[in-house]
C-alpha cells in the first residue's frame, strides 16, 4: 500500500436506528480492511444522518432498507443536492447471514466481501462507470449469442429450402406463392432461432456454480425491451400482410385469351366442360404457357379445386349463383393430380382427377379428337374447325365482306380472280385455296394475307369437314 493511499481513511457513514445493523456492518467491514483503513459513523434517526452527512462528508453512506425511520426519498433529495461524490447503498442484514443490497443482487457472506471491496476500489467515482463493467459483459453475450442466431437462422433456412417441402412449380402463381413461402420460411428460421438460442445459451452460460445459493437479479420490466418486441412483430405482421395482399393480386392477374373452362365438382368426382369446344372431359387437359379461366361449381356440398403444383386453390359451391373463378397460367408440361381440399363425404379422398399440361399442338389434337369423337355430322365438325382456328374472322358467313372472301354462297359458283380468267369454285377449288391460298386471288383482294400454314394445322380430314360446312353456307 503506497503512501497516499494510507492517508486517505475511508469514511463510512451507517444510518439505522437498529444498534445491530451498524455493529453487524462494521464487523464486515472491519475483517476485512482493517480498522485503520475505516472509520465508521453511526446515525441512528434521520436529523442525525442529514447533520453528519455535511458536517462529516462520508465516501460512502449505507442506509438501512429496513428501518423506516429513515425517510429514503428525503435522505436522496438532501444527498443529490450536495456537491460531493459519494456513493449511497441501501442495505437489508437478513437473519440467514446474506445481505441484500436493492437493486443490486442478494449476495452470500463471501460475495457480499467481494463486493465491498469493489466498492472500496473506487470510493468516489460516479455510478455509470460501476456500471461500465457488467454492460461490458452484456454486449459480449449479445454479440456471441446474436452471431450464434445469425448462424443458426441460415442453417435452417437452407434446410428448409432444400427438403423438398414444395411440390415442382407448374405455374406462373406457383413462383408467385413460392416466393411468399420462402419469405416465410426464412422467418420460421429467424424466430426459431431467437428463440432457441437465447433459451440455450443462457442455460450454458448462466447455470448456476456448484453450491449457488443466491436468486437470480430481480427485474421489474424493461420498456425498452417491451417496445421492441412489441414494435417488431407488428411490423413484420404489417409487412407480410401488405406483400400477401399483392402476391394474392398478382396470381388473379386475367388474360383476355384466358380458355374458358366450367369445373364441376361432385360426389366424388371431377368433370370439366370446355365450352368454346363443346368437349366434356374427365381429365382436365390444358395448353401450356396460356391462361385457364376455371369456373367452379358443386352438384352436392362444398368440394375444392387443389393442384399442388399450381399452389393456389379454390372451393367449389353448389349453386348456380356461387360460381367460383380461378386463373392459372401452367408453365410445366407434365402429369399432375387433382385433388379435393374440403372434406366432402366418405370418398373424399378419392375425389381425384388427371391434369394434364400439354404442348400447344398436343391440346389442338386433343381437341381434334374429343371434337371427332362428339360430333358425327362433317358439317357440324367443319363449323366447328371454322370456329376454333379463326377462319371466320376473315370470311363472313353472311356475305359481308371482312379480309377474305364470305363464305355465303362461296361454293358452285363461277369465280373471277385477280388474273381475269374464271373459275368454277368446286371442291378442288376449295381445297387448293385453303393449302395453297396464294395461287388464286380472288378479284378485288390482296394477295398474301392469308397464312399458307393450314395444311399443317388441319388434318385432311379436318379439311374434309370444313368443305363440306363452306358448301352448306348459302
Ligand atoms: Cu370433394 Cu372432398
Amino acid at each position: 500500500m503506497d503512501h497516499s493511499q494510507q492517508a486517505h481513511i475511508h469514511r463510512v457513514l451507517i444510518a439505522s436506528a437498529n444498534p445491530l445493523f451498524g455493529k453487524g456492518l462494521q464487523k464486515l467491514y472491519g475483517e476485512r480492511w482493517g480498522k485503520n483503513a475505516v472509520e465508521f459513523i453511526l446515525a441512528s434517526s434521520m436529523g442525525e444522518t442529514l447533520a453528519k452527512l455535511d458536517s462529516w462528508q462520508p465516501d460512502l453512506v449505507i442506509v438501512d432498507y429496513d428501518d423506516k425511520t429513515i425517510h429514503r426519498e428525503e435522505f436522496l433529495s438532501h444527498f443529490i443536492a450536495g456537491d460531493r461524490p459519494m456513493q449511497v447503498v441501501l442495505v437489508s442484514l437478513q437473519a440467514s447471514g446474506a445481505v441484500v443490497v436493492y437493486d443490486r443482487h442478494t449476495l452470500t457472506p463471501a460475495q457480499a466481501e467481494n463486493w465491498l471491496n469493489d466498492q472500496w476500489q473506487q470510493p468516489s467515482e460516479p455510478k455509470s462507470a460501476q456500471r461500465s463493467a457488467p454492460m461490458k459483459g452484456n454486449v459480449k453475450h449479445l454479440v456471441i449469442a446474436g452471431l450464434l442466431v445469425v448462424v443458426s437462422t441460415f442453417i435452417l433456412y437452407f434446410l428448409l429450402a432444400n427438403i423438398g417441402l414444395l411440390p415442382v412449380v407448374a405455374s406462373t402463381q406457383a413462383i408467385t406463392i413460392d416466393r411468399l413461402f420462402n419469405a416465410h420460411f426464412f422467418f420460421i428460421a429467424l424466430l426459431f432461432s431467437l428463440i432457441m438460442v437465447f433459451i440455450g445459451y443462457s442455460l450454458v452460460m448462466f447455470r448456476s456454480k456448484r453450491g449457488e445459493q443466491a436468486d437470480g437479479a430481480y427485474f421489474k420490466g424493461n420498456n425498452t425491451l417491451e417496445i421492441i418486441w412489441t414494435i417488431i412483430p407488428l411490423g413484420t405482421v404489417l409487412a407480410f400482410s401488405f406483400v400477401g395482399a399483392r402476391n394474392l393480386a398478382e396470381t388473379r392477374v386475367a388474360e383476355p385469351q384466358a380458355l374458358n373452362v366450367t369445373v364441376t365438382g361432385f360426389q366424388w368426382a371431377w368433370v370439366f366442360d370446355y365450352p368454346d369446344y363443346g368437349i366434356t372431359s374427365r381429365e382436365l387437359v390444358l395448353p401450356v404457357d396460356r391462361q385457364v379461366l376455371l369456373s367452379l361449381t358443386s352438384r352436392d356440398v362444398i368440394h375444392s379445386f387443389w393442384v399442388p403444383e399450381f399452389r393456389v386453390k379454390q372451393d367449389a359451391l353448389p349453386g348456380e349463383n356461387l360460381v367460383k373463378q380461378l386463373r392459372i397460367n401452367p408453365n410445366r408440361i407434365g402429369e399432375y393430380k387433382l385433388l379435393c381440399a374440403e372434406l366432402c363425404g366418405g370418398a373424399h379422398a378419392n375425389m381425384n382427377a388427371v391434369v394434364k399440361v400439354v404442348s400447344k399442338a398436343d391440346f389442338e389434337a386433343w381437341v381434334s379428337k374429343e371434337v371427332s369423337a362428339n360430333l358425327t355430322d362433317p358439317v357440324a365438325r367443319g363449323q366447328k374447325w371454322a370456329e376454333n382456328n379463326g377462319c371466320i374472322s376473315c370470311h363472313s358467313l353472311d356475305g359481308s365482306k371482312l379480309v377474305g372472301p364470305t363464305w355465303k354462297g362461296a361454293a358452285g359458283e363461277e369465280v373471277t380472280l385477280a388474273d381475269g380468267t374464271t373459275v368454277l369454285s368446286d371442291d378442288a377449288y376449295l381445297l387448293k385455296s385453303i393449302v395453297e391460298p396464294n395461287a388464286q386471288i380472288v378479284e378485288g383482294y390482296p394477295a398474301s394475307v392469308m397464312p399458307g400454314t393450314y395444311s399443317q394445322l388441319l388434318t385432311d380430314e379436318q379439311i374434309n369437314d370444313l368443305i363440306a360446312f363452306i358448301k352448306t353456307v348459302k
